[in-house]
């Protein structure tokens, strides 16, 4: 398939896991990719993926807690490939493990700040440049850890996501008459490094998750990025403020 030949995909926290396979997939499917993090060699390890396969793909170092950044971000994507038709939300962060009384400050508020800030700064400087051009599609990477499922020891990250399931559905409303389309993937445990735990190797995370959910597996992040790619296509045109779990039935 080629279904999204011509388009300009913007990607966030596109320099490892669930965001590098979403970037690739988009690519695979004809786009003009610009990933975007905060470390520019993993972005630049990403572009090379994609272009040893034939696809198109540049870099731009932004972080999502940095306004200035994102609307650096924006206009780059604007100037190198004419336009930005897609943006993918994705780049986020989980810290403050443990119980509610003893997570940090300053984990609390990065957790915030990177998970919900930033993914609304992000929209807010992707929508300025979308409603002026009409229209687009945007994606937001939750959980369903959130929203879905609430699991001990990880309020911060919950409640984070949880922000970022609502907030796709409030900016859905409020923008679709712009002719933008909101959505969000929340995925549950997937084979990318965020669902590791400290010291576990993706061999002790199979035999965990095995009792986890019906399925007994992580979600793969080629399967993360279809959910994505389905929400961005014309498929999906009567789609919006969905909220598309992909946990292998962990929150079924
Ligand atoms: N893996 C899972 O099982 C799972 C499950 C549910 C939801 N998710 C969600 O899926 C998304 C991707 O997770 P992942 O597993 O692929 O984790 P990951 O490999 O740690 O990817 C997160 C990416 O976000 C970037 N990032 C972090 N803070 C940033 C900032 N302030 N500005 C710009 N980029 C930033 C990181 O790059 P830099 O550090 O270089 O900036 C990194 O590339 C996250 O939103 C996560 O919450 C993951």
């Amino acid at each position: 398939m080629n279904r999204f030949t011509g388009k300009t995909v913007l990607v966030t926290g596109a320099g490892s896991g669930l965001g590098r396979a979403i970037a690739r997939a988009f690519a695979a499917e004809g786009a003009s990719v610009v990933v975007a993090g905060r470390t520019a060699a993993s972005l630049d390890e990403t572009v090379a993926l994609i272009e040893a396969t034939g696809g198109t793909a540049t870099a731009v170092t932004a972080d999502v807690t940095d306004s200035g950044q994102l609307q650096h971000l924006v206009r780059e994507s604007v100037t190198r490939f004419g336009g930005l038709d897609i943006a993918v939300n994705n780049a986020g962060i989980l810290r403050g493990v443990g119980a509610v009384g003893d997570v940090s400050e300053e984990d609390w508020d990065a957790v915030l700040r990177t998970n919900v800030t930033g993914v609304w700064l992000a929209m807010k400087h992707e929508i300025a440049h979308m409603k002026a051009n009409g229209g687009g599609a945007i994606v937001n990477i939750s959980s369903n850890l959130g929203a879905h499922l609430r699991i001990p020891n990880l309020a911060a990250y919950i409640t984070s996501k949880a922000a970022v399931s609502a907030l796709t559905r409030a900016a859905a409303l409020d923008h679709i008459h712009q002719g933008i389309r909101i959505n969000a993937v929340s995925p549950g445990a997937s084979a990318a490094p965020m669902s590791l735990r400290p010291g576990e190797t993706e061999a002790d995370r199979a035999e965990r998750v095995k009792a986890e959910n019906p399925l007994g597996r992580v979600a793969e992040a080629e399967e993360v990025a279809a959910a994505v790619l389905y929400l961005a296509s014309p498929e999906a045109g009567a789609v919006v403020g969905a909220d598309l779990v992909v946990d292998c039935g962990a929150s079924a």
